[in-house]
């Protein structure tokens, strides 16, 4: 109580006082930026002045095919025009932003140019604002107001030689996500925006000019890789700012980022920003929150179809129930994303780590009598068999005649599934196992394969499963 009296007072004393003290900056044809709100709220305590395109040393590296390497990129200079660059008006032009603590050499830009100049013959601007992109984070998060700004008057400049506004995409990654807002909130109207684990400290919630959002171009599609709470040191934003946003794995951690730092420790909003710069300082990674422009990388030449289902939350999309595309219709993430009509928020699973695939598959199996223990499953498809996935962690009781409903992933394309293996394992537990029988008896058993959207029944029957026997199912139609 006293904390929250304490808050109150600061914020209002603070308020108080800085509404006396609204600075603001001009920097020539780029305008002025005032502290005051909405760059002011309770969402942004401490809110700086940003620095100049001078100062932040603002530069655009262009990539083309003629020119995929470092050692042959091309500077574009605001009011330089392109010159004798390989910058031409007929190829649409990809434009990729850092975020916080990184600069224009950062590989995983080059990568993604690589990945982006194989698949299309485009112009690639990569920005590097490393100089205004440091700690502490309250001065990079003004600063990106400059740097969108600076990025506008390229593109305005950029887009009298072609293409036009319409075939500009820019691609940011934390703070560079609300930077590529800016960008396309002075331009009527940018084609594409997309954000990548757009960063969530002095970003979530606030009013729309503060933030990217569906206004700043005709497309904005988000990928949220990082997004616990900022008190668990998440680095992304949770809430929806574009027409379509993917939360892969459910948005907040990834797979393979156990030993990631954020989530790790608890804080307040407060010394949550005083840690994050701690932590930028030592060079720590950020894996949750890096994978988002790992995933965008790989969608870009990738097997795998990244298909992303419409659910209202991560936790109906982690209970399975969400795997369906009839209504809304699915997405899919990364690359492709603009090819889809449908909006909203979208679901899906990665692996940890390249190949990133998963299918997903609904599988419901219906009892004759009741259960107590698990089941093991192997799905065989035309082009390959899973591995043996048990369907449940531990012993579970399931009465007869109740659907048991479960949500499991294969990392490879096993095609078209032709049967399958069940085994069922009774609880050893002496104390409950005595009331049910060694052997189990199915009325049902179907699976929803949902990179198909088929729906496959199997020859259940009647059939008996005893304990520890695994048997096989074939499709209904060959019973
Ligand atoms: C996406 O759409 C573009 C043109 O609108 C088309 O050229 C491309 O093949 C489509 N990609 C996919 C994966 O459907
Ligand atoms: C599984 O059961 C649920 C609940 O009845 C149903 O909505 C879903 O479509 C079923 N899925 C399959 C694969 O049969």
């Amino acid at each position: 109580m006293k904390a929250l009296v304490f808050l109150l007072l600061f914020n209002w004393s603070a308020g108080f006082l800085l509404d006396s003290l609204d600075q603001q900056a001009c920097f020539g044809d780029l305008g002025c930026f005032s502290t005051a709100p909405p760059f002011r709220s309770v969402e942004r305590p401490i809110d700086l002045l940003p620095k100049s395109p001078a100062e932040q040393q603002i530069k655009f590296y262009l990539h083309t095919r003629e020119n995929p390497s470092v050692s042959s990129e091309e500077q574009l200079q605001v009011g330089g025009g392109v010159g004798s660059s390989h910058y031409s008006g007929s190829r649409k032009t990809k434009i990729l932003v850092h975020g916080f603590t990184h600069n224009g050499h950062r590989q995983w830009l080059l990568n993604l140019a690589t990945s982006l100049l194989k698949k299309e013959d485009l112009n690639v601007i990569i920005v590097d604002w490393g100089h205004g992109a440091g700690i502490p984070y309250t001065q990079a998060t003004a600063n990106t107001r400059v740097v969108g700004a600076y990025i506008a008057k390229l593109i305005q400049e950029l887009s009298t030689v072609g293409p036009s506004l319409a075939d500009f995409h820019i691609i940011g990654h934390s703070l560079g996500a609300h930077i590529a807002g800016y960008a396309g909130e002075r331009l009527k109207t940018l084609g594409q925006i997309t954000g990548l684990d757009p960063a969530d400290p002095y970003f979530q919630g606030t009013d729309v000019r503060v933030r990217l959002d569906p206004s700043d171009a005709a497309f904005v599609d988000v990928i949220h890789t990082d997004g616990s709470s900022i008190v668990q040191l998440g680095f992304g934003v949770m809430q929806q700012v574009g027409h379509v946003d993917f939360y892969p794995n459910g948005g907040a951690n990834q797979p393979g980022c156990d030993s990631d730092f954020f989530g790790k420790l608890s804080h307040t909003v407060w010394t949550a920003v005083t840690q994050l710069d701690t932590l930028a300082a030592e060079g720590a990674v950020a894996c949750s929150h890096e994978r988002s422009y790992v995933l965008y990388t790989d969608s870009v030449n990738s097997q795998c179809p990244y298909t992303a289902y419409p659910c209202t939350s991560a936790s109906e999309y982690a209970a399975g129930r969400c795997l369906s595309c009839t209504g809304t219709g699915c997405s899919e993430m990364g690359y492709n994303a603009k090819n889809y009509s449908a909006r909203g928020s979208f679901y899906l699973d990665t692996a940890s780590a390249s190949p990133f695939c998963e299918f997903h598959y609904q599988i419901n199996i219906t009892g004759r009598n009741n259960m107590d223990g698990t089941i093991n499953i192997v799905l065989q498809g035309t082009k390959g068999r899973s591995a043996n996935i048990p369907l449940m962690t531990s012993s579970e009781v399931h009465t007869k005649g109740h659907i048991i409903s479960k949500f499991v992933k294969v990392p490879t394309d096993i095609g078209p599934l032709t049967n399958i293996a069940l085994e069922y394992d009774k609880t050893t537990n002496i104390l409950t196992g005595w009331a049910y029988p060694n052997d189990w008896q199915l009325v049902g058993m179907s699976i929803l394969s949902a990179e198909e959207q088929k729906m496959y029944t199997f020859c259940a029957y009647g059939k008996t499963l005893t304990s520890h026997k695994p048997i096989a199912l074939g499709l209904t139609g060959t019973c």
